[in-house]
């Protein structure tokens, strides 16, 4: 990513995972370190652009010059993300958002009775697809964790969730996928296939990811 690339653009990344709460001390959540999305935060910064980081839990120091909004569940996230999204220019869904939560939140902690308990769970809405439908001038990029048919299944996301770009990576690969400080990503846009990135650091796979956004976004300086 050349530094100015993103200059005067305003990029906001989702990271992490949300926390979907059952009581006041237990919750559901997904696996997910927020590297990627840390990594590209800090890479768009490089580039120029005024970055907000929209993320879930998560101990990893906020990169310098980015601005970190703290939420914790699907609907925080949704929230913080729709508010801003009339001013953004790129958008980068790199949380893993839970898909269900809590039917309803209990008050106070639950008690151990029966052998069972059934947990009844509702759908989250789903940010990124909102987002694919309310967005004019914003470039939107999505991401899609699989272990199995992944060239299928991201391009299905990206034409579903309306994205501009679809960062595909198959989780069940060697130094692929949530905690490590690696990834092996598959980038597609509508037309397909861009690029198939061999095994290299998330900082790395950032700044290639947004050099591709840059390249498509009307906004962005020119190479
Ligand atoms: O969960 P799924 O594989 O469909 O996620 C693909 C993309 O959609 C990711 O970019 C993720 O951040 C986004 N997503 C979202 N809201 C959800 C579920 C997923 O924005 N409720």
């Amino acid at each position: 990513g050349e530094p100015g690339r993103l200059e005067g653009q305003r990029v906001l990344v989702t990271a992490g995972g949300t926390v979907e709460r059952i009581d006041p001390v237990r919750y559901i959540t997904n696996d997910s370190s927020g590297k990627m999305g840390y990594a590209i935060a800090e890479e768009a910064v490089r580039m120029g652009a005024k970055v907000t980081l929209v993320s879930g839990p998560s101990a990893l120091p906020v990169p310098c010059g980015v601005e970190i909004v703290r939420i914790q569940s699907a609907l925080d996230m949704r929230e913080a993300v729709l508010s801003r999204l009339e001013a953004s220019h790129l958008i980068v869904k790199a949380a893993a958002v839970a898909d269900y939560r809590p039917a309803v939140v209990a008050e106070q902690k639950i008690k151990k009775k029966s052998d069972s308990l059934t947990l009844d769970l509702i759908k989250n809405p789903d940010i990124l697809q909102e987002i694919g439908t309310l967005k004019k001038h914003q470039f939107v990029v999505g991401f899609a964790a699989e272990t199995e048919a992944l060239d299928e299944h991201a391009m299905d996301k990206l034409s579903r969730k309306n994205c501009d770009l679809i960062v595909g990576n198959d989780v069940s690969q060697e130094g692929a996928g949530f905690s490590g400080d690696t990834n092996v990503v598959r980038i597609y846009d509508r037309n397909g296939l861009v690029e198939a990135l061999p095994i290299q650091s998330k900082k790395d796979v950032a700044r290639r990811l947004l050099e591709l956004a840059a390249d498509r976004m009307p906004t962005a300086a020119r190479n």
